[in-house]
Formats: structure tokens, C-alpha cells, sequence
């Protein structure tokens, strides 16, 4: 313990260590208010409309102008969007891009904002550091896959289809010819639904051992009225023995997985010998110290003590990988070690993801 007592310290640093914590709680606040506004469509509303008083904002969204204009207030402050005379607010292009462009802006974030964690769950993660045991993508409740699409979705909807299968080799053949597919860890199914709409000679199977996230698969499968996707309330660790799979996807999910070497082997089991596996997976390095370069380091660490390596120790004997765990040098490895003989990294530009083509 230190001797140094609160005078004692540099008045600077001090301050500044200070304004550094409150950022934090500044960041839980906005991110709350990024939230809303999404939810509300209300950076949907601003784009391309100019500057806009609240009176006008409430016009356009049916909504009430005092609760805009604190929110506008908030926005100008937070610098997310333009304060101009007359208490007028803009969105600018490059703003509309990061928070309100769903379809078309590689930037898009807004949908990350999507939720805090529950307090339940809170509690559970406190008793989790004097257990050992996480908390599962089940046991997160029903939101959780809803969340995860929100923040993952928008660019896997965007890019799978026109610049990740095309740089596959022979997968789009395959899947246009009638192939059978399997996405393991499919959570809400976005990956699982765009291709099983783009390929309707495929089968595609979803495989997630969360109820909840089968739920919503469900409900859109009835929606979409799609016939070529099964779904299967099931862990990658039960995959057929038999080869049975031309194609397979891991996205964002063997980091969370409690054992990721027994679902590698039980991927390699599944996939017939001309089969091809993609992962997608944290971009991250083996070495803490080159990770410390990523500005937003300490974000992905939240997430992995508060979902991925909770939900990776969720069991007695889970790996625990977390979010950064299943870096390149890892999964070369472990990929490796479960038989397979090809190796292929792709850089997609995704800003938070790698991507790997893995083959026997
Ligand atoms: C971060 S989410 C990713 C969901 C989806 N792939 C996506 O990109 O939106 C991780 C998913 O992995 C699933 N998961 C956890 N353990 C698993 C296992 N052993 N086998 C298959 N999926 C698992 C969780 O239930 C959760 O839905």
C-alpha cells in the first residue's frame, strides 16, 4: 500500500488520472444516449437534413422537442453531432456514417450501443471472479443475441456476400450449385440468413447451444418463409461424426467457447475432405504488448470479462480463451493440431475481425 497520501500526489496528474476515470463514466452515458437515438431513428431523421432546432427534429419524429433538445444538447456536447446559432444541431456526413448509414457505411457503429448488461448479470460476473464460472450466451437471456446482431450484423450483412465468400476458393461455386452448409455458433443468424437467402439450392444448418439465439433463428426462418435452413439447439461439440459439410462459418465465436479444441475436432469430422471452414475471429496479436497499440483495447477486455471468456469459462474446465484469445498464431495452431493442412488469412479491412480459410 502506498504512504503517500491524496495531498501528497502531483496536483496534475492527479487531475488528469481523475478526468481520465470520469471519461469512462462520461462513455457509459453517451454510449447510453448513442443508444437511444438509435433506437429512436433520430440520426436517421438528421441525415442529410441540415441543421435542425429540436422544434424541427420533434417534427420530423413525432417525438417531444424537450427531451430532443436535452438530447441534442448531450450529442453537441459529446462533439457527435455540430452546435450552430439558433440552437441548431447538424449531422454531419461523416457523422451519418458512423451512426446512421446501417446499410451502406463500412463505418457504421450505432448498433454496438445496443443495451448495457443487465444487473443480474453484474452480480453474476462479481461472483464469477470468486467461482471461476462465467456466465453463458444462454443464460445472458433472450437479449443477448439480439445485441451481438445489433454490434456484428450490420457488416457481415454488408460484405459477405459481395467480398468475403467471392475470395473463397470455389466456395461460391459450390453454394450456388446446391452445397450443404453448416454455421456453427450462428447466434441470431445473420450470416446463416444471407446466405440461405443468395443460395437457395444450399441447406444451411444453424448450430448454437443458446435456446434463445434458435428462438430468434426460428422466427426469422418463419418470416423469410425459407426452407433450406435447419436449426439445431447444439454446440459445435455436436456436429455429425460423418463428413456431411462442403462449407462451414465460425464467426466471433470459438473465443467464447468453453472447449474449442473439441469443436475444431468435431468441425474436421464433420467436413467432407473438399471442404472448406471460414473463421472469423478478434483481430488481435499473441503478445499483450502489441495489442497495447489498439486505442480501444481496454473496450474489447470489457467485453470479454463481461460475455466472451465469461461464456468460455461458463463450465467447470472451459478454456477460457476471451475475446483476444484466438489470435492468428492460436488458431494456426490449434487448427493444425486437429488435422487440418491449409491455412489461409484474409484481411477484409473488417476494423475488428480477421478472417481465416481453413481446409483439410
Ligand atoms: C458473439 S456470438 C456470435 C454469433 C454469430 N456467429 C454472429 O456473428 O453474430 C457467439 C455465439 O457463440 C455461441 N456459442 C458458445 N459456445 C458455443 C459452442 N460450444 N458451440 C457453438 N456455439 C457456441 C453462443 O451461444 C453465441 O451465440
Amino acid at each position: 500500500m502506498s504512504d503517500m497520501t491524496a495531498s501528497q500526489v502531483d496536483p496534475d496528474e492527479l487531475k488528469r488520472y481523475a478526468f481520465s476515470v470520469w471519461s469512462f463514466k462520461q462513455g457509459e452515458m453517451v454510449s447510453l444516449m448513442i443508444h437511444i437515438g438509435d433506437r429512436l431513428g433520430l440520426y436517421q431523421a438528421m441525415n442529410g437534413a441540415g441543421p435542425l432546432s429540436a422544434a424541427e427534429l420533434a417534427d420530423r419524429t413525432g417525438l417531444k422537442e424537450r427531451w430532443l433538445l436535452e438530447w441534442l444538447r448531450g450529442q453537441a456536447a459529446a462533439r457527435l453531432v455540430n452546435f450552430l446559432d439558433g440552437d441548431r444541431f447538424e449531422l454531419t456526413p461523416v457523422g451519418a456514417a458512423v451512426l446512421a448509414e446501417e446499410q451502406t457505411s463500412p463505418a457504421f457503429a450505432a448498433g454496438a450501443f445496443s443495451g448495457a448488461t443487465p444487473p443480474a448479470t453484474v452480480d453474476r460476473l462479481v461472483d464469477a471472479f470468486k467461482t471461476g464460472i462465467g456466465v453463458s450466451y444462454q443464460d445472458l437471456g433472450p437479449n443477448a443475441a439480439h445485441r451481438t446482431e445489433r454490434m456484428l450484423g450490420p457488416w457481415t450483412k454488408r460484405e459477405l456476400l459481395p467480398n468475403i465468400l467471392p475470395a473463397l476458393d470455389g466456395v461460391v461455386h459450390k453454394l450456388t450449385e446446391g452445397a450443404t452448409a453448416a454455421d456453427v455458433g450462428c447466434g441470431g443468424g445473420v450470416a446463416l440468413f444471407t446466405m440461405a437467402q443468395a443460395f437457395p439450392k444450399s441447406t444451411f444448418h444453424g448450430f448454437d447451444p443458446s435456446q434463445h439465439a434458435i428462438d430468434r433463428c426460428q422466427q426469422k426462418a418463419d418470416e423469410l418463409g425459407l426452407t433450406n435452413v435447419k436449426l439445431h439447439v447444439a454446440g459445435g461439440e455436436a456436429l455429425p461424426v460423418e463428413p456431411t459439410y462442403d462449407f462451414l462459418i465460425t464467426f466471433d465465436c470459438i473465443h467464447d467457447m468453453t472447449h474449442p479444441v473439441q469443436v475444431i475436432a468435431a468441425i474436421r469430422r464433420a467436413m467432407k475432405d473438399d471442404g472448406t471452414w471460414l473463421i472469423k475471429d478478434i483481430r488481435s496479436a499473441a503478445d499483450f504488448k502489441q495489442n497495447m497499440r489498439n486505442p480501444l483495447l481496454a473496450m474489447f477486455y470489457g467485453f470479454s470479462v463481461s460475455a466472451c471468456m465469461s461464456s468460455a469459462l461458463s463450465e467447470p474446465g472451459g478454456a477460457g480463451l476471451g475475446t483476444l484469445g484466438f489470435n492468428p498464431e492460436v488458431a494456426q495452431r490449434m487448427v493444425a493440431e486437429a488435422g487440418f493442412g491449409r491455412f489461409q488469412e484474409h484481411d477484409f479491412q473488417d476494423p475488428s475481425n480477421l478472417y481465416y480459410e481453413v481446409r483439410p
